[in-house]
């Protein structure tokens, strides 16, 4: 039986003072309603120690959203695996569409970061999808296979354990266009079915699959509800209170 998994990603969003406010109520709550799913927020870099001191004592995550693909060295700019461990972070998302889209990030470099988190001791969300463009053209299965077969070269059927993957539309991402929930479960079955014929039934089973794009309070329900949908990577929603955390008790 999958846990569901709910995670916030708050992008370039909440300075640290506002994201410690924020992150602090949403603790409260959490411990409070109980949830049953697993819930994470990933903060900005220069937000994370503040956020973790907010969420001390709780059962919230706190992830970063990017990583570097190197541990330490001349790479202005970039923020280490080894300096996220040191502050206490374990998960990070990696592959994200903004970063393949805007900043270039290739299938390679994120097989690159994906294997050193892993052996970092990092459990890693993993996203993929496909655009528009892709989706119209029928190219669907064709990107998602060569993110996953890419995304997880070398990674070992142990390290799976550690890998989440997030379903994410590129087309649906802040748009308000959420894919229906059985596309979702389509293209969800579709990356179980990849997984199964890399690391077999058990690691495929296992495999929690996010979906992301557009996820709301109105829509969270019905995604949930399919069988390979096992939680929600959310934008937009995850910014305040009120918004994402009926998206988090959305079972109670
Ligand atoms: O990482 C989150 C996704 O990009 C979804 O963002 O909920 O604002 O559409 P959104």
């Amino acid at each position: 039986m999958r846990r569901y998994y709910i995670a916030g990603n708050w992008k370039m969003n909440l300075t640290p003072s506002e994201g410690a406010l924020y992150a602090a109520e949403l603790a409260k709550a959490v411990q409070k309603g109980k949830p049953d799913a697993k819930v994470m927020i990933a903060p900005a870099f220069v937000a994370i120690p503040a956020v973790l001191e907010a969420v001390k004592g709780s059962p919230i995550i706190v992830a970063a959203q990017n990583a570097a693909d190197h541990l330490s060295g001349a790479y202005t700019g970039e923020v280490s695996l080894s300096m996220l461990k040191d502050l206490g972070v374990g998960t990070v998302i990696l592959g994200h569409s903004e970063r393949r889209a805007i900043y270039g990030e290739s299938d390679a470099l994120i097989n690159a970061k994906t294997k050193l988190a892993l052996s970092e001791g990092f459990e890693v969300i993993l996203c993929v999808g496909e655009t528009l463009e892709e989706r119209e053209a029928g190219k669907l299965e064709d990107v998602l296979s060569r993110q996953v077969k890419i995304g997880l070269g070398g990674v070992s059927s142990a390290d799976m354990s550690r890998v989440v993957i997030a379903y994410e539309p590129v087309w649906a991402i802040g748009t308000g266009k959420t894919a229906t929930p059985d596309d979702a479960d389509n293209a969800h079955a579709y990356i179980r079915g990849l997984i199964n014929g890399l690391y077999g039934k058990d690691v495929a089973e296992q495999l929690i699959i996010q979906y992301g794009g557009s996820v709301k309070a109105d829509n969270v329900k019905e995604l949930m509800a399919k069988p390979n949908v096992d939680g929600a990577l959310v934008g937009g929603a995850s910014l305040s209170i009120d918004k994402f955390l009926p998206i988090i008790e959305f079972g109670l």
